[in-house]
């Protein structure tokens, strides 16, 4: 193709390392339908926010000319649990440029080159919490752009940035804000090419005010998110055409990190007053400030063009006073593709509430569909659904979700732009559509609730048959991480963690790492980041990708991958924004529930997490999330149980921080009243990684694990309180008050440990 035989030569060192990944990858799992399917979620994800002249696709004969160091030293993933996977291979963009045969300016690559491999300059890996946000650019001469300009009519500039668990992004250069030499290097490049290019390579929104000051000097930006292993050869899909970009955001970008309505309450150690409520991402933009947004929710461009035609609108009649939160609402719509390429397109279904007793955003997403790639010419009848759940707003007075009298005006975009109307669904009474229980607010009587719902002693023989301290074992992981009762490089076990438990056939549970991959001390696929996962509007594409992780754990032996991680951005600087979806609970909880269903499919079990509010990574043990109760229920927990509802996960993995002055794993609302008895999981529920010593406001006997097994969170990970124990050390806090009358009651750990022979009957 357009290669040379210098580029050959660059080629040759850029893919050195070529035999090794091949031997990795014999080792792995990881076939050719999982690496097909990575690549294409990661080319699915990318995000074109601006072509101007259609400078985008490139031709793969007309040499582009790469800068940026990170086209080598590429962020494939966040960092920290999320994002520590072992993939048998990696492809930057240049090793993605060679594999699809593009010509590129080699000098200019085999400087890059160079130098990021200098030991003075090369990228550093940083160590856990201290990991490099973004790496030092190489500074470019005015001859070096302008040699460049001699053969390569087009730039690329490829801007990379990584935050993680404990690595919060901050608001400084290097991490929200573009340093002083990525700067210089856009002014120098845009100074000297008159197409450019620039490439974000990132896992997470960042400022993207500096755009504006290029206006017309630079001509494209597509943001393709860390796309894991496949990042290289899948950016090199959409650059060149093979594939319209097709992501759509899953966030809206503000012009300034202040224009984000959690800004003023972000980031505090103690705690954070969530004084948005639920004006959270385009909640709050559409509603009070729509000349902040830089680029909208559901932004994204194609090479094609798309024409939308709304063909019906169903919804249906209310007969009973409280509507069933099933009642379906549809539009159909047809697609079609009036470009000349083929490309597929995002619609997307919103509703607008009536105003009421209430205040309302302007617009909720109520659902999406992406079609399938259109021929140009070629149309798509698609249908939408909603449900009365998913428009219904939360009534803190009533306990209940309500639908206010009025006019619910449902219309339909594509890529955030020109709205249709779909269709007006009016009722002239208001409904009830679930009745809730008032709970996680300080007027409840908790203690009596509690009381009034203690579980009944179990008659199970095999429940009966163990002994306090197996019902305790069964409380617990085995102690530490990476348990030699797994495979390699596991986060823990549970379950069977005692041979007395064993020997009665109850075998141990093997947890590991996500979401990005299996992290193991094995080689696992790297996927794209779940910015990028999001971005794709694509259940059915994510779902087919996980079913292939699901596969691998079989492989493994591993049986409980912990993720998907779904908590909503709230604000961009949160750390592990990378591993969630979006802003929004409804493409949040879509996206997971299809992560989930992807993994259970090979009989294993998804662990969402971290229910919920783990939306900061400073001081996230301690920090309290105060939260109303309305924003808690269509918001922050909305995404969980659409992913319980519609994916069924075997099991749920608390978070760290309080919210509303309980900790999530002390939560029995959280736990027991919310997530078991209205949503109906009946699965286990996990701590996260070692939980927070406190006692029970409402008994004060009950402390640490007996606190939080009356809660029903059933299994403190990985085990041990103490986190540096070599194998499980008892605090002793369960059992102590067994028997006391205001104590943990033999009933209680029955209950847990009914919970997790349960899983283990769900396990294959
Ligand atoms: C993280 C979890 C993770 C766990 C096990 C915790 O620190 O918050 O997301 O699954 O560690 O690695």
């Amino acid at each position: 193709m357009g290669s040379s035989l210098e580029q050959d030569s660059v080629r040759a060192k850029n893919s050195g390392r070529t035999q090794d990944e091949e031997k990795r990858r014999q080792e792995s799992a990881v076939d050719e339908k999982e690496i097909a399917l990575a690549r294409a979620a990661a080319a699915e994800a990318c995000v074109l926010l601006k072509n101007d002249g259609h400078v985008l696709p490139l031709k793969k004969e007309e040499e582009v000319a790469v800068f940026g160091r990170c086209q080598y030293d590429w962020f494939y993933v966040g960092y920290g649990s999320g994002g520590d996977v072992n993939p048998p291979y990696l492809v930057n963009l240049m090793e993605g440029l060679d594999n699809c045969g593009a010509a590129y300016n080699w000098k200019l690559a085999e400087t890059y080159r160079t130098w990021t491999q200098d030991p003075r300059y090369a990228a550093d890996a940083g160590f856990w919490g201290h990991w490099p946000m973004s790496h030092p650019e190489m500074p470019v001469t005015e001859e070096l752009v302008r040699a460049a300009a001699l053969t390569s009519k087009t730039a690329l500039i490829v801007i990379g940035r990584a935050a993680g668990e404990d690595r919060e992004n901050t608001r400084t250069k290097g991490s929200y804000y573009l340093t002083d030499e990525e700067t210089s290097l856009l002014d120098q490049v845009t100074a000297v090419f008159d197409r450019v290019v620039v490439v974000m390579d990132i896992g997470n929104i960042m400022d993207m005010a500096w755009t504006k000051n290029y206006a017309d000097r630079l001509q494209a930006i597509l943001i393709c998110w860390q796309g894991g292993m496949e990042s290289g050869n899948a950016l090199c899909d959409v650059l060149y055409g093979d594939m319209a970009p097709c992501g759509r955001l899953a966030d809206s970008i503000a012009v300034h990190y202040e224009d984000y309505s959690s800004s003023a309450n972000f980031g505090n150690k103690e705690f954070n007053d969530y004084a948005e409520g639920i004006f959270v991402g385009y909640r709050y933009f559409d509603t009070f400030a729509k000349d902040k947004v830089l680029y909208p929710f559901g932004y994204g461009l194609s090479y094609t063009d798309f024409q939308m035609e709304v063909l019906s609108f169903t919804a249906p009649e209310l007969r009973e006073k409280i509507a069933t939160p099933a009642g379906e609402m549809a539009a159909s719509v047809r697609v079609t593709n009036t470009g000349s390429r083929p490309g597929k397109d995002v619609v997307l279904l919103w509703c607008s509430q009536p105003e009421g007793r209430m205040e309302k955003a302007t617009k909720i997403l109520a659902g999406f569909v992406k079609t399938k790639t259109l021929a140009p010419g070629e149309s798509e009848e698609l249908q939408i659904k909603t449900s009365l759940a998913q428009i219904a707003s939360y009534d803190e007075e009533q306990s209940a979700f309500v639908l206010e009298k009025g006019d619910y005006r449902f219309f339909i975009t594509e890529g955030g732009e020109d709205a249709l109307q779909a269709g007006t669904w009016t009722i002239e009474e208001e409904r009830i559509t679930e009745q809730c229980e008032k709970a996680m607010t300080r007027d409840v009587d908790l203690k009596a609730r509690i009381l009034e719902r203690m579980p009944e002693e179990n008659k199970d023989p095999l429940i009966q048959s163990l002994s306090d301290e197996e019902l305790e074992a069964l409380t617990r992981g085995h102690g530490m991480m990476n348990s030699d009762l797994g495979v390699e490089g596991n986060a823990g076990a549970f379950g069977g963690v005692l041979e007395s438990l064993r020997e009665k056939g109850i075998r141990p549970v093997i947890t590991s790492d996500g979401p990005a991959g299996l992290r193991l001390a094995r080689y696992c696929a790297l996927l794209i980041c779940g910015t990028g996962q999001a971005c794709t509007f694509n259940e059915r594409l994510i779902e087919e990708l996980y079913a292939k992780v699901g596969e691998e754990m079989v492989y493994h032996g591993t049986d409980v991958f912990l993720g998907p991680g779904m908590n909503i951005h709230r604000n961009p600087l949160c750390g592990r924004n990378f591993e969630y979806f979006s802003e929004d609970p409804l493409l949040s909880g879509k996206m997971a529930a299809a992560v989930v269903r992807g993994i259970q499919r090979s009989g294993k079990a998804a662990c969402p997490k971290h229910f919920a509010c783990n939306n900061q990574e400073v001081c996230r043990n301690i920090n309290d999330a105060r939260v109303s109760e309305r924003a808690l229920r269509e918001i922050y927990l909305k995404n969980f149980e659409i992913c319980v509802r519609e994916g069924n996960p075997k099991t749920i993995m608390t978070s760290y921080n309080k919210i509303n002055g309980v900790w999530s794993h002390y939560n029995y609302d959280l736990v027991t009243t919310v997530l078991r008895r209205q949503w109906g999981f009946d699965g286990v529920v996990i701590t996260d990684w070692w939980m927070k010593k406190s006692k029970s406001p409402e008994f004060p006997e009950l402390e640490d694990n007996a606190y939080r097994v009356r809660a029903q969170v059933d299994v403190l990970m990985p085990g041990s309180m103490n986190r540096l124990a070599k194998s499980y050390q008892s605090d002793g806090t369960l059992l102590k008050t067994l028997g006391q009358p205001e104590g943990i009651k033999r009933a209680e750990l029955q209950r847990t440990a009914q919970n997790v022979l349960n899983l283990l009957k769900r396990l294959s």
